[in-house]
């Protein structure tokens, strides 16, 4: 038994990931300061060291122990970055490099969640991991410094780390009623509940669903991968749904027909984002588990 701190343990993916550490026998001591994370979420037994994860003497003792760290502390929403340019930078860059400058006194190695919004809007599909990285938002250009600050970690300081660009990632306690949530969790909600759904623009842009069990596993698995080489890898199942197809794909999954309602694309909106997997399948040696209809199910029976 290991003893590990997840920041950000109280959200969405971070509260899966503890529920997954403790299912294997091991102890998990949380870092989080509740904006979006929710208390409910914190695995019965853990540790809560309530707090913003750009605090650095709040994350030195964080760390203190441990055998590893997973960092998801972050405001994960484009949209908040565009509104909170300097809040969200202070949780999001600045955060990673208060894990990383703590993760050295023990040489503590860190995984790490970066995103696909790294790569902004590319013409070659799939997108591997060495595709040219364009960043439209904040948040992306943010993640993608994230990683910058690991090649350092690595090189400088020599710590071990993994980044993982995660995809879209869906699952159950993916608050539907946040207005930063995943498609898949409104339409969920919206369309269990017999409501219409907005489609932005005509539907046609594409997105690479990845269910959060599959994250899990990656992240898992990611904390033997770690070097201090900082390897980065892609998150997602090489697989394109378009926002209409998956309109009616959750409805058939409420028994119910898709009413659909159309609104202007929204700004800046990518088109197509469709990842690469097989650094992750040669590196980590995982292959996706759960399909986009059954993972849709789970969604709709949770709610
Ligand atoms: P989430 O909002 O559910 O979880 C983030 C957690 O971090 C929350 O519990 C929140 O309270 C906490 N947090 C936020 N700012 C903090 C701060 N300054 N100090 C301490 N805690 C703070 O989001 P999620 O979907 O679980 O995302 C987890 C990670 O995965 C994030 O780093 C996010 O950027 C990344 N990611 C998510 C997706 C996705 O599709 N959900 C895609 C790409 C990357
Ligand atoms: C997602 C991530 C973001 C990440 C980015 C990486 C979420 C919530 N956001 O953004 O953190 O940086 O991938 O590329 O996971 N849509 C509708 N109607 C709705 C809601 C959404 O049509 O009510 C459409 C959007 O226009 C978009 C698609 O669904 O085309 C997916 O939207 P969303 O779930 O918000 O994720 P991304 O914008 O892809």
């Amino acid at each position: 038994m290991a003893l590990y701190l997840v920041t950000g343990g109280c959200g969405f993916i971070g509260s899966h990931l503890c529920a997954a550490l403790a299912a294997r026998g091991d102890a998990v001591r949380v870092l989080d300061d509740l904006s979006t994370g929710s208390r409910d979420n914190l695995l019965p037994g853990a540790e809560l060291l309530q707090g913003d994860v750009a605090d650095a003497a709040l994350v030195r003792s964080a760390m203190q122990g441990v055998a590893g760290c997973f960092h998801l502390a972050a405001v994960a929403s484009v949209e908040r970055g565009v509104q909170d340019w300097l809040g969200t930078h202070r949780a999001n860059l600045t955060g990673t490099i208060a894990v990383l400058d703590a993760a050295r006194a023990g040489r503590v190695p860190v995984v790490y969640a970066s995103s696909a919004a790294v790569y902004g809007e590319q013409h070659i599909l799939p997108i591997a991991e060495d595709a040219p990285k364009r960043p439209l938002s904040a948040y992306g250009a943010d993640k993608l410094g994230c990683e910058q600050h690991a090649l350092v970690a690595g090189h400088v300081h020599g710590i071990a780390t993994l980044g993982l660009r995660f995809f879209n990632v869906f699952g159950p306690r993916q608050d539907p009623r946040s207005p930063y949530s995943g498609v898949i969790s409104i339409f969920c909600d919206r369309l269990a509940r017999g409501e219409p759904v907005t489609v932005f623009g005509d539907g046609g842009q594409t997105r690479d669903f990845v269910h959060v069990a599959d994250v899990v596993a990656a992240l898992l698995a990611g904390l033997d991968a770690a070097s201090t080489a900082a390897p980065v890898l892609n998150v997602c199942t090489g697989r394109a749904t378009s926002v209409l197809d998956l309109a009616h794909a959750i409805a058939a999954a409420c028994g119910r027909q898709a009413d659909i309602r159309h609104a202007p694309a929204r700004a800046g909106e990518i088109r197509h984002s469709l990842g690469d997997p097989t650094g992750a399948r040669a590196l980590l040696d995982l292959e996706p588990k759960v399909g986009l209809r059954q993972g849709l199910e789970e969604v709709v029976g949770w709610l």
